[in-house]
């Protein structure tokens, strides 16, 4: 059978990819199908480079989970998407409740961002996640509320300065439609390249629920586009209200197949990753988040808890 990656290159993309980390690397079983490249040339540490994983307290920062990550993809020859940099959530306490100012916090987010970078050199960096409401609004959090949208420059300028050779993204959800969180997007890019700080990609992360995959995947990649950054399909995954029927997985299928075709049909979108490419049996803290994040629903991915490839899987392939 086809092999998402090598199907996704042999497409013009990049990369076909998966987030994934590192308690899921003692299961022999999922690691072989994840250090497949021919199904894998990307993957994304799902946890393990967020802020209270590297630098849990002011100054002292922890590498080995990403670093593990990292060593695994190499040793693939698949690529790593570094993520996050800046993010409201999963922050450590000494970040959400000191006492900042404007110049506290920045010295603070360069920092983080520029030691990061540096760090974890190479590929692509997920530098700013999702900084709006769904109204388009910026998110109320320490970031935002100190340092006005200043924190996106700093974050950028920190990340290109430490590592000019990374894709520099600011990642966010229900931006995969037109609306007006997609249209805040655009005019965050379009302000960014007008004052000339780094913006090399916008990632749309595609959580999405079978049935309701929005229509206008293309033309808001098409929009992003013409702005003059690439975008990418960073945390694909279509979850279902349980428990799983043949219509269902049929429905995901034809879900799976759309939104890659969507990005098949642009130039400028230049991958796509699956956040985490198989189920959890029970209700672990790993493999896919949505089991113990949304109540009553899963079945969110290609591949089913025994590692067996779904009809999502078919669609993948047939997308590309
Ligand atoms: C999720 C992880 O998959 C979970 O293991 C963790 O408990 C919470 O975060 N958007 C993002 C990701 O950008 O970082 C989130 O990852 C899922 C939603």
């Amino acid at each position: 059978t086809a092999k998402s990656n090598t199907v996704a290159q042999a497409a013009g993309k990049k990369y076909f990819g998966s987030a994934t980390d590192n308690p899921e690397f003692t299961d022999a079983a999922y690691l072989a199908i994840l250090s497949d490249n021919t199904y894998f040339g990307q993957i994304t540490p799902g946890n393990s480079m967020k802020w209270d994983a590297t630098e849990p307290e002011q100054g002292t920062f922890t590498f080995s989970g990403g670093d593990a990550v990292v060593s695994l993809a190499q040793g693939n020859s698949q690529l790593v998407r570094g993520h996050n940099c800046v993010w409201y959530n999963q922050l450590p306490s000494w970040v959400t409740s000191g006492s900042w100012t404007n110049a506290t916090l920045t010295a603070a987010v360069q920092n983080h961002c520029s030691t990061l970078v540096s760090h974890y050199k190479g590929d692509i960096w997920d530098i700013i996640n999702e900084p709006f409401n769904d109204d388009g609004t910026w998110r109320s959090d320490v970031f935002y509320n100190t340092m006005g949208t200043y924190f996106v420059d700093v974050a950028l300028i920190a990340a290109r300065a430490a590592d000019p050779n990374a894709k520099l993204y600011i990642n966010d959800y229900n931006i995969e439609g037109t609306g007006a969180k997609a249209t805040a997007m655009m005019n965050l890019v379009s302000n960014l390249k007008s004052r000339g700080i780094p913006i090399d990609g916008v990632g749309l992360q595609g959580h999405f629920i079978v049935g309701e995959v929005p229509t206008t995947i293309q033309t808001v990649m098409e929009q992003f586009v013409a702005l003059g950054v690439e975008v990418a399909i960073t945390e694909l995954d279509i979850r279902m209200t349980l428990p799983e029927t043949d219509a269902l997985l049929e429905q995901q299928k034809t879900d799976y197949q759309n939104v890659i075709t969507a990005c098949n049909a642009v130039a400028g979108c230049v991958g796509v990753t699956i956040w985490d490419y198989s189920e959890p049996l029970t209700m672990l803290t790993q493999y896919s988040w949505v089991p113990s994040t949304f109540s009553g629903q899963g079945a969110a991915c290609p591949w089913d808890a025994n590692l067996i490839k779904k009809p999502a899987y078919d669609g993948i392939i047939a997308g590309f």
